[in-house]
């Protein structure tokens, strides 16, 4: 028991400086009604040179259907930049427009036709973006990239930049996708910008496009010859468009730091990172700033830059005063907020109109409306403990993953089984209301097929502990220690270390060692409705980011995130039995090599690499489907 205060405890303090956000229940704001209310919301600051960031938006351009505080979509963003772009040109100061990757893998309306991505990355595009670059879901499959070239770079033109990705002609030349840097001057304030875009050291793109490492790229001639023809005296900003994220702990953009400052001791640089889905604001120095801004089209980051204002290096001034940063819900009410519009109306453009239009159209045609049964209540990932009833891994290993079955095998193997799941193969929180083919696409569309190996019972049992081991914590990358931290959903996989000022969280802190002390999630229910009492905030993000907690435009009311294991598992054995009796371990052959790496650790000396023999391509999300239409869940 110790231990696992321990665990959680010290988790505590790194993942409550995450998103910590919620589905409300509570507000009753639908899009028709949408209207100007009391809520009060925070304020951007404009300066001169301001930015609206999205990542991760993973094909959410619908909405959030099921989370009315992310009610806002693809359209409503269209118009909200329109308004935005026209606020900028008032007040004669220039706004860029960027997007940091990642737009399939995640909702109905990517992945539900083949390739994903052939609905909707055309309503992505109808976004006017000024600077853009690839994540590493647009390189998985070389479908994938061909569509990004064909539809997005197709489009964008010049302002998709990828400075170390690239993808290969069939005659073997590699060329870059989109241009490797953009050098510009913006049109008001006539500010030079010399912009790349850099992808994380991926390395499971597919075959025919070609990933090199940021930090080898920046090293190489053709680079340098460009910060030779770029020098200092010539640049005002850098701005990294990065699919990676902006924490202080990634290596890569440290490094990136310090490489740049060598050849720009004083140019400004600007960051706009992603791939880790959340939110946050890091400081790296008085004159280089990263923001990231989330995941699935509940975030829009907003930075401003107040560049006559120049304190570069200079320990008086504050860079509060320079640099601002909001996360804007994506939701009607902060778009008309921050647009200082306050009827829908108004709000609303002819392109944005348009494109509800065309996400309407999309979602007929793929009938991603379509009701498989309906859900009684909000089942969690990690806002709630993993053994809560309202865990969704509690409800995966207690009552669906039980009603798996063999393809092959007629007899009854369930009494001598154990299964295993990754936690990232379920995406996202399943949410109360009707349970659709878009649900089923968000929470777990991944159709790998299951596996069985058979191993003593002893050691069967203890395979899940073992993958869990070091937790949320990243293990080194050296040969006998696996990295199972890429087991996890992205936004727990790279937690917020930084500067944690536990003192600001020391009464929720009380309140979660009063949840531990009494073991009983019907406290920690009770103590969550009492700290909140007074709040009448909705339930929502509250970042914590180098700047402080005061980033989010909503103020909501935040609740605990907790610590969640790299796998879960259902056991399914009879106690009884011998330790040495044969076990069936079943799991996605996506973690076959994770699940033989833990077995050799355990001591088991039989090689089983050829002994992983196929189980079920009854996937994971059809179990699902299954389990809602069948049961009340
Ligand atoms: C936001 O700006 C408006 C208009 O200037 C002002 O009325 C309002 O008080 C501001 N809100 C906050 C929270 O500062
Ligand atoms: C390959 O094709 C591209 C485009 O058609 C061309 O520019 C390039 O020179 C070719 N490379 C070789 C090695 O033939
Ligand atoms: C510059 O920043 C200081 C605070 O550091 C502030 O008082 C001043 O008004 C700012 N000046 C301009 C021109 O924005
Ligand atoms: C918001 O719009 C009103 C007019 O509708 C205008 O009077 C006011 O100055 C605007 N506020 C801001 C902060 O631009
Ligand atoms: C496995 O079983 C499922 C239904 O239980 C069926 O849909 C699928 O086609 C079967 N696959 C194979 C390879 O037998
Ligand atoms: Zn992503
Ligand atoms: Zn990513």
């Amino acid at each position: 028991m110790v231990n696992y205060l321990f665990h959680i405890l010290s988790c505590c303090f790194c993942c409550v400086v995450l998103l910590q956000f919620f589905q409300s229940s509570d507000t009753s704001l639908f899009h028709e009604e949408a209207k100007y209310d009391n809520d009060i919301k925070r304020n951007i600051t404009w300066g001169d040179l301001n930015f609206l960031h999205t990542t991760d938006t993973h094909g959410w351009y619908a909405g959030h259907i099921n989370q009315k505080q992310y009610d806002a979509d693809w359209g409503d963003f269209i118009s909200f930049i329109a308004h935005i772009r026209r606020i900028s040109t008032e007040r004669k100061v220039d706004l860029l427009v960027i997007d940091s990757g990642d737009k399939h893998d995640g909702n109905g309306l990517s992945d539900a036709t083949v390739p994903n991505g052939a609905k909707s990355l055309p309503v992505f595009i109808k976004a006017d973006y000024d600077l853009l670059t690839i994540g590493n879901h647009e390189l998985y499959e070389l479908e994938n990239t061909k569509q990004e070239i064909d539809i997005v770079v197709n489009h964008f033109k010049d302002n998709y930049v990828s400075t170390n990705v690239e993808f290969q002609l069939p005659n073997g030349t590699y060329i870059p996708i989109g241009q490797k840097f953009k050098y510009f001057s913006t049109p008001f304030k006539n500010i030079r910008i010399l912009a790349f875009g850099f992808l994380f050291a991926f390395s499971r793109n597919a075959q025919g496009t070609k990933v090199t490492p940021t930090l080898k790229v920046i090293r190489e001639q053709w680079f340098l010859n460009i910060l030779k023809r770029y020098p200092s005296e010539d640049v005002d900003i850098i701005i990294i468009v990065a699919h990676m994220p902006i924490t202080h702990d990634w290596d890569e953009l440290q490094e990136l730091h310090h490489f740049l400052r060598l050849h720009y001791p004083s140019s400004k640089i600007q960051y706009f990172g992603g791939h880790s889905h959340i939110r946050d604001f890091t400081v790296l120095d008085d004159a280089l700033t990263g923001l990231q801004s989330g995941r699935f089209c509940e975030t829009v980051g907003w930075l401003s830059i107040d560049l006559q204002n120049n304190s570069l290096f200079d320990i008086e001034k504050n860079l509060k005063d320079i640099y601002s940063r909001t996360y804007i819900d994506f939701s009607v009410k902060s778009f008309l907020h921050h647009a200082n519009i306050s009827s829908l109306q108004d709000f609303q453009t002819p392109s944005g109109i348009a494109v509800r239009r065309e996400i309407e159209n999309v979602r007929k045609k793929l009938d991603l409306d379509q009701i498989i049964g309906y859900v009684k209540y909000n089942y969690y990932m990690d806002n709630v403990p993993l053994d809560h009833p309202r865990n969704i891994y509690n409800l995966l290993s207690n009552f669906i993953l039980p009603t798996l079955r063999s393809n092959e095998t007629v007899e009854e193997t369930k009494s001598n089984r154990i299964i295993i799941i990754n936690t990232g193969s379920v995406r996202y929180d399943l949410y109360k209301g009707p349970y659709t083919v878009n649900s089923h696409f968000i929470i777990s569309p991944f159709q790998n097929d299951w596996v069985k190996v058979t191993v003593p019972k002893k050691y069967a049992l203890k395979i899940s502990s073992k993958l869990n081991e070091g937790g949320y914590i990243l293990n080194s990358h050296n040969d006998d220690q696996r990295d199972n931290s890429n087991l996890l959903p992205p936004h727990l996989r790279h937690p917020r270390h930084a500067n944690f000022n536990a003192a600001q969280y020391s009464l929720d802190l009380k309140s979660f060692q009063r949840v531990l002390d009494s073991k009983t999630f019907k406290v920690f229910d009770l103590i969550n409705s009492i700290s909140t009492k007074h709040n009448k905030h909705t339930r929502g993000y509250v970042t914590v980011d180098d700047f402080g907690n005061d980033g989010d435009d909503t103020k909501h009311r935040a609740l605990r995130y907790f610590p969640i294991s790299n796998v879960v598992e259902s056991v399914q054995v009879d106690a009884h039995s011998d330790d040495e009796s044969d076990v069936d371990v079943i799991f996605y052959n996506f973690i076959t090599q994770n699940v033989l790496w833990a077995v050799r650790e355990l001591g088991y000396d039989k090689d089983l690499q050829n002994e992983v023999e196929f189980y079920s391509n009854y996937y994971l999300g059809l179990l699902i489907n299954d389990y809602i239409k069948l049961n009340e869940a």
